[in-house]
């Protein structure tokens, strides 16, 4: 074997042993790292692609669809978590973080998921459940054992305040108290999320190591990076202050609370800065759950945009409820000032679905390609929920017995759970929407038949071959990749429109939020396109041909992403 054949299937071996991405991608042009030009793609596996038809989505599942993936012009998926799990919420309750859950496969079907995913320049990220543990965890299991079991100080132990009281007022996010009794020690646990999820004492050193050391090995099989369970629980007063009660109750009935004392203590930072040291070796990105209240908040997550997360969610942009040019506009303005890389996205699996929260009933198609147009252009990272590009709805319980998320039982009927956004993904009009052949673990809608993959594939103007287009574009496309932010015609009330702009190029994007059909005036003189011609590069409801900025016509909630180019650019290239 020649010796160059044989030293470069030598690194080959190496790299592949020492974990798949680890070493570091250089950054481009601009310094941007891999993660930054990454489209994301978020999937529930139960949910996903089922490869033994059980019922539920599996590893192998998520391995046949990559193609699939990769055309639609994904960069990176995370998976929520899908370690060993009772599965109490889903796999967010994990009884061993080493381990894959066997309703998904094995270590093996991940290794190999990794390793196809490289081959096809798709990352993988998983879901690190940092807060808490299942109740089935060996760790907790021994620390409810006795009061001076080894682990007993590894989860948050008190006594009460006196007979049948638990030692403070805060309650469960999954309603409740938050405080669990346990008759064998004759103590409480608390829990900010459900009785079987007891939270970790990050006090204690022994914990943060132990969960220090999880990435790690996950990064060593070729994972390349971490979606942050519910980062800002981690602390909780130790002074077990009451919380403020504040007027009203909530959905489970319990009174309304401010979670002064049991959430975004400022401990939280060094745990992310450690988790980060760690990333930083494998050149793995972190992605943040953080659930601020404002872009000041936003912006502590960043750190000093080297040492916390690389991606702290914006959630604030889901909050934007309606089609609103002012709100979207304010929103965005404000994360792109925050100095930060901006990670937008519209749905999750907590989060109810994008055509259910922003769907008219009439216009449902085009506002579906409307938002693509908006989350996928902007500077910054998307993350995309699964069944999204396809304009999947939620399929909601109708009745309490039907319901498999506890939240959803426990806060019948007023809190349903979150069902409705996790259903199979649509695949194609064959039963089950192709997911599965056995009985899927939640139902189908019957708005498959036309909502699905294929179908979808075949049909030019489907909302698919929209994110695919743009998703192209997004790829290719310097002014989108690189380009800065700039707002424009600020003042419009019904029409949101940006210019991405890079060096001598800039793509425009107008994005009509209105049930109405809009004309609008673009003078680009300032950003240095003086008379300007626009160009399509995709249009749902706005013009198909070239013409001048000066008008633009957009149907109601039309979409328009154009190359600009200055007037005598445009002229000297007729038939443009
Ligand atoms: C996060 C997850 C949610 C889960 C909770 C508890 O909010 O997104 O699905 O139930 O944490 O782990």
């Amino acid at each position: 074997m020649p010796l160059r054949l044989l030293s470069a299937l030598l690194l080959a071996v190496a790299t592949f042993s020492t974990g798949v991405y680890a070493q570091k991608s250089a950054p481009d042009a601009e310094g941007h790292a891999w993660w930054q030009h990454a489209v994301f793609y978020e999937l529930y596996p139960r949910s996903f692609a089922d490869s033994n038809n059980d019922g539920t989505g599996d590893i192998r599942g998520i391995t046949a669809k990559l193609d699939y993936l990769k055309d639609l012009g994904v960069d990176a998926i995370w998976i929520t978590p899908c370690f060993l799990s009772p599965q109490v919420d889903f796999g967010y309750d994990v009884s061993d973080y080493e381990n894959i859950d066997p309703r998904y496969g094995t270590l093996a079907d991940f290794d190999q998921l990794v390793a196809e995913g490289k081959k096809r320049g798709i990352r993988i990220i998983l879901d690190f459940v940092v807060n808490h543990t299942s109740d089935q965890h060996p760790w907790f299991v021994d620390s409810r054992s006795s009061r001076t079991a080894p682990h007993r100080d590894w989860y948050v132990w008190r006594d009460g305040k006196g007979p049948g009281q638990p030692p403070n007022n805060w309650l469960s996010t999954f309603g409740h108290s938050a405080w669990q009794f346990d008759p064998k020690t004759r103590q409480y646990y608390y829990h900010f999320f459900y009785i079987q999820q007891p939270d970790l004492n990050w006090r204690n050193p022994a914990v943060e190591k132990a969960m220090l050391d999880v990435p790690r090995f996950w990064y060593q099989r070729g994972v390349a990076g971490f979606r942050l369970d519910a980062v800002d629980t981690l602390f909780e007063d130790p002074g077990l202050h009451d919380n403020p009660v504040l007027p009203g109750r909530n959905k489970y009935g319990d009174p309304n609370m401010e979670n002064k004392y049991n959430t975004k203590l400022p401990q939280v930072h060094d745990v992310l800065r450690k988790l980060r040291t760690g990333a930083d070796q494998y050149d793995a990105v972190l992605i943040g759950e953080t659930w601020t209240k404002d872009i000041a908040e936003l912006k502590q997550y960043y750190g000093d945009h080297s040492n916390e997360l690389q991606m702290p969610m914006d959630f604030l942009f889901t909050e934007v409820n309606k089609l609103s040019a002012p709100e979207f506009r304010k929103q965005i303005a404000g994360v792109d000032e925050a100095n930060g890389w901006p990670v937008f996205l519209f749905s999750n699996h907590d989060i109810r679905r994008q055509l259910n929260r922003y769907g008219d009933g009439q216009h449902d198609q085009q506002i579906a390609k409307l938002l693509a147009g908006l989350y996928l252009t902007l500077r910054g990272t998307p993350i995309m929920y699964y069944g999204e590009e396809i304009g999947m709805v939620n399929n909601d319980p109708k009745r309490k017995e039907d319901v498999q998320d506890p939240i959803g039982r426990t806060g019948w009927p007023k809190e349903i759970g979150r069902d409705g956004e996790r259903t199979p993904m649509q695949w194609s009009a064959d039963p089950n929407a192709g997911f599965t052949q056995g009985k899927p673990w939640l139902p189908v809608p019957p708005s498959y038949k036309d909502t699905n993959v294929a179908s979808e594939l075949k049909d030019p103007n489907s909302i698919l071959n929209f994110y695919r287009r743009v998703l192209g574009l997004r790829h290719t496309n310097e002014a989108l990749r690189e380009g800065k932010y700039v707002a424009l015609n600020s003042a419009d009330a019904n029409v949101l429109s940006y210019l991405r702009q890079y060096k001598n190029s800039a793509v425009l994007v107008a994005l009509n939020m209105s049930g109405a059909p809009q004309k609008v005036a673009f003078d680009l003189t300032p950003q240095g396109f003086a008379s300007a011609t626009l160009r399509p590069l995709a249009s749902a409801g706005g013009p198909s041909e070239a013409g001048s900025a000066a008008t633009v016509e957009l149907q109601p909630y039309g979409v328009y992403i154009a190359e600009v180019q200055a007037g005598a650019a445009a002229a000297a290239q007729p038939g443009q």
